[in-house]
């Protein structure tokens, strides 16, 4: 578990209950449409993101479930593809995530000094949540960014050539 810092009684559950909703549905017909009908499966990406999205940011094993039935494939070629790419989680997070960039362009551009600033002033280390909630921080290969080294990703939006001074004000402005 790499929730070190943040004991589980402190993260807010997200009301599953109700998630596979209509509008959940509307959005992941919305991807299949992209597709030839008889592979509904190739939405199997943007549906686990938008039930992640819904959810507070990770999955469950009983939403990978419901997207695999969705999908009419096998639950296990789901979790596959939930667990190979790292924009996906499947433990709680926190209310955003901040993923820096740790491959070889950012490696030589200065993001082993954004990680060590995190991990120093914030007091987490990657996999790691914020003891407040606020942010998850994660380490992740190349964000496909690698001109404008070093990369980060803020929940959904990628930022560039950033310094630790600047990755502090775009935390900051974090909520
Ligand atoms: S190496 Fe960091 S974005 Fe490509």
């Amino acid at each position: 578990m790499s929730f070190r810092n943040l004991p589980l009684a402190e993260i807010q559950e997200p009301d599953k209950s109700n998630l596979f909703t209509p509008e959940i549905r509307e959005s992941i017909e919305a991807s299949i449409a992209k597709y030839p009908p008889e592979w509904r499966q190739s939405a199997v990406m943007p549906a686990l993101s938008i039930v992640q999205d819904a959810n507070g940011g990770w999955l469950t094993r009983e939403l990978m479930n419901e997207v695999a039935a969705y999908l009419d494939m096998p639950a296990m070629s789901v979790y596959e593809v939930a667990t190979f790419y790292g924009m996906y989680d499947l433990e709680p997070q926190g209310r955003h995530k901040v993923c820096v960039c740790n491959s070889i362009s950012c490696l030589l551009n200065g993001s082993e000094a954004l990680i060590e600033h995190i991990e120093h002033k914030y007091q987490v280390k990657p996999g790691e949540t914020t003891r407040d909630g606020r942010f998850t921080f994660k380490e992740v290969e190349c964000l496909g960014a690698c001109r404008h080294a070093p990369a980060v990703l803020l929940d959904k939006v990628y930022h560039e050539n950033l310094s630790p001074e600047s990755l502090d004000k775009l935390i900051d402005d974090l909520e």
